[in-house]
């Protein structure tokens, strides 16, 4: 089933449709399921965006896809061979955001790599693997687009987890690096509020047809998932649109440090799967 926004959203949303025009979002993963949906709905609602991506040609595929959703033609660019891992990267995709649209005035960390694996089969290796793209990927986004963020007093947003709430099995390696996703933001709000940059966090629960779920459901069907979610339903890509949408808002302007949780109430529940 194909999980992407088109215009009917601007009709069905509650946002005004220019209320990010001008304004340019910077996404590490803006080409998976979850991150991309949250630049469609930033760029239907006016901003410009850059995506990055490790695929060339699947970033730029998507960058164009997304593009077809704006007025304006050249609105999305795809920046391909990326690896968060690497900050040299992530410092000449600032430059070449900043070249072709001016400035940076939002960004979302959602580059994440997960699998699921008990201890006794996770090498060093491959927890280092998640924890670097997760959690130094994070930071490394945070530190190529920081002097862009202070021009504008921008504001950033990292896509988290609630799975490290509880102690999720066989999800070791990205419970670490979410918790230390979470700490990361919390240490930002505090450090980057006098520069006028808020810093916050997403964390969907279970959300239909993403990349996520499908790696992560461990065999367990959507329709079981569903039935022990509070809110009796699985989300939506649309929901952590909305999420994103209102925390890079000026209806969020007095709101850094915070993880909001898009999960229909699931994590007090523990783990679902
Ligand atoms: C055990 C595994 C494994 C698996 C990889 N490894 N998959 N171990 N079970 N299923 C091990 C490898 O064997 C290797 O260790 C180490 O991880 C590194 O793998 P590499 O292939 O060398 O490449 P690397 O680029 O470092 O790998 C990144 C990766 C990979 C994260 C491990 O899975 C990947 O690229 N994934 C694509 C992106 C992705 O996962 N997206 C998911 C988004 S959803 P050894 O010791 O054998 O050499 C998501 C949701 C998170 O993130 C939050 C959920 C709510």
């Amino acid at each position: 089933m194909p999980n992407t926004l088109d215009k009917s959203f601007l009709s069905r949303s509650v946002w005004k449709a220019d209320l990010f025009k001008g304004k340019v979002v910077f996404v590490t993963g803006g080409a998976g399921t979850i991150c991309r949906v949250q630049v469609e709905a930033m760029v239907l609602l006016g901003a410009k965006a850059a995506i990055l991506g490790r695929n060339l040609e699947k970033t730029e595929k998507a960058a164009q896809e997304i593009g077809q959703l704006s007025d304006e033609a050249g609105s999305v660019l795809g920046i391909g061979q990326i690896d968060v891992r690497n900050v040299g990267d992530l410092k000449k995709a600032v430059e070449r955001t900043v070249q072709e649209f001016g400035r940076i005035d939002y960004v979302i960390a959602g580059a994440a790599g997960n699998f699921i694996a008990d201890i006794t089969n996770l090498s060093a290796k491959a927890f280092q693997s998640v924890v670097a793209i997760d959690l130094l990927g994070s930071y490394n986004t945070v530190k190529a687009a920081l002097p862009e963020l202070a021009k504008t007093k921008g504001s950033i947003l990292f896509v988290s987890a609630t799975l490290h709430y509880t102690g999720t099995p066989f999800q070791a390696h990205v419970s670490a690096a979410k918790a230390g996703v979470d700490a990361l933001s919390n240490v930002l709000a505090v450090e980057l509020g006098p520069l006028g940059i808020r810093c916050n966090c997403v964390a969907p629960g279970a959300i239909a047809n993403t990349e996520g779920m499908s790696r992560l459901s461990n065999g367990v069907s959507l329709k079981d998932v569903e039935a022990k979610v509070p809110l009796q339903r699985s989300g939506t890509t649309e929901d952590i649109a909305h999420a994103t949408i209102y925390l890079f808002s000026p209806a969020a302007s007095y709101v850094t440090g915070h993880v909001q949780v898009v999960d229909g109430g699931a994590w007090h529940l523990g783990n679902l799967m």
